[in-house]
């Protein structure tokens, strides 16, 4: 032991007495001595040799010779012009203005949906998810759209070519199918999701697009409950002062059927291109859940009733924040981004 320590009083002072002007030098002192075969770990090693009841305060002494190399290997280096981060500040200029690190911003369509969740939310609506990739019952059959049926028409959409029984959903619809698969009333959900047209790209119409479907079954659901539930939606979302009105309409998943209008916000109902000068913009479809619908999942279409409704995500963020052509939702455009930057 006695010996151990001598040993490395001699190590400082050899250590002390290096003197290192070259970059090359103290890239050698560091291998010498602090390097995975130097100096600092073949003394460390020796720790295993000490007797146990010695072991405490040769450890001391290790760290204390650790840091005895470790602040000479620093003074050498700063001496020789080399790179600590402290020596590098010394040549570093202030007073340059700092490098932006752009923060990026919620997606408007994102922003627009987690605000019509949160409305339902409040009404005791849970969330339901389903899968983009649909088969052609959840899609079509299960909602009373059969095989030629000409409401088909309206909802071309895109194949998987390995397998034709898979398709792109066409409306978040599908899973209403899959929620009332899996649950018994009373159902209430709220199901957010992407859906896709076979449709050509414009200003107006986007291959894939974003719906929230809603649907809502127990016994004695009346079509009050859901002009009363889609009315609280749009005043929690517009304000008090929209105004709503309901047009008979046909889907084949509901009968009655009627599609939701608002008063015009880009216009105050005066009159401009998006509401066709009509005063009025569609926002949703809806109706009462069809009986057929129903018994496809063995629900007793006369003990239960329930209403359904679809709206765009598109379009309520349209109507909200005056986007006036779908293709900038998608198009990653920065400048349009950022204008929602702090929108939550
Ligand atoms: N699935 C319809 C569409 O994409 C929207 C819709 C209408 C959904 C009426 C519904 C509903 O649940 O009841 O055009």
């Amino acid at each position: 032991m006695e010996a151990l320590l001598q040993q490395i009083e001699n190590y400082k002072q050899e250590i002390a007495a290096v003197e290192a002007s070259t970059l090359e030098a103290v890239e050698s002192f560091r291998i010498q001595y602090l390097g995975s075969k130097g100096l600092l770990k073949t003394v460390m090693g020796e720790m295993k040799n000490v007797p146990n009841e010695h072991k405490r305060a040769f450890g001391q002494v290790l760290n204390e010779f650790k840091q005895f190399v470790e602040a000479k290997f620093e003074l050498i280096q700063q001496a020789a012009g080399g790179g600590t981060d402290n020596a590098k500040d010394n040549n570093f200029d202030w007073s340059l203005p700092g490098s932006f690190v752009p923060v990026g911003t919620r997606h408007p369509l994102t922003v627009v949906r987690n605000q019509i969740v949160s409305i339902f939310k409040t009404l005791g609506f849970a969330i339901a998810e389903g899968p983009e990739i649909e088969d052609d019952w959840h899609n079509f059959g299960a909602m009373n759209l059969p095989e030629d049926h000409p409401a088909r028409d309206m909802q071309d959409t895109f194949y998987i070519s390995q397998n034709p029984a898979w398709l792109l959903r066409t409306h978040t619809s599908s899973t209403q199918a899959r929620v009332m698969e899996s649950q018994k009333p009373p159902i209430r959900v709220i199901c957010p999701g992407r859906v896709y047209r076979n449709e050509t790209i414009s200003a107006r119409a986007h291959c894939f697009f974003h719906q929230i479907e809603g649907l809502y079954i127990d016994e004695n659901v009346s079509f009050a409950d859901l002009k009363q539930t889609l009315y609280f939606f749009v005043q929690e979302m517009f304000g008090k002062d929209v105004r709503v009105r309901f047009r008979p309409s046909y889907f084949p998943f509901t009968e009655p059927s009627a599609e939701m209008d608002i008063s015009c916000l880009i216009c105050d109902s005066k009159g401009c291109n998006v509401c066709k000068h009509t005063g009025w913009v569609e926002i949703l479809g809806s109706g009462m859940v069809h009986p057929n619908v129903l018994e496809n999942f063995s629900i007793d279409s006369n003990k239960y009733t329930g209403f359904a409704f679809g709206l765009g995500v598109e379009r309520i963020c349209q109507l909200k924040y005056q986007v006036n052509d779908l293709r900038l939702y998608s198009q990653n455009d920065v400048r349009f981004l950022k204008q929602f930057t702090g929108v939550m």
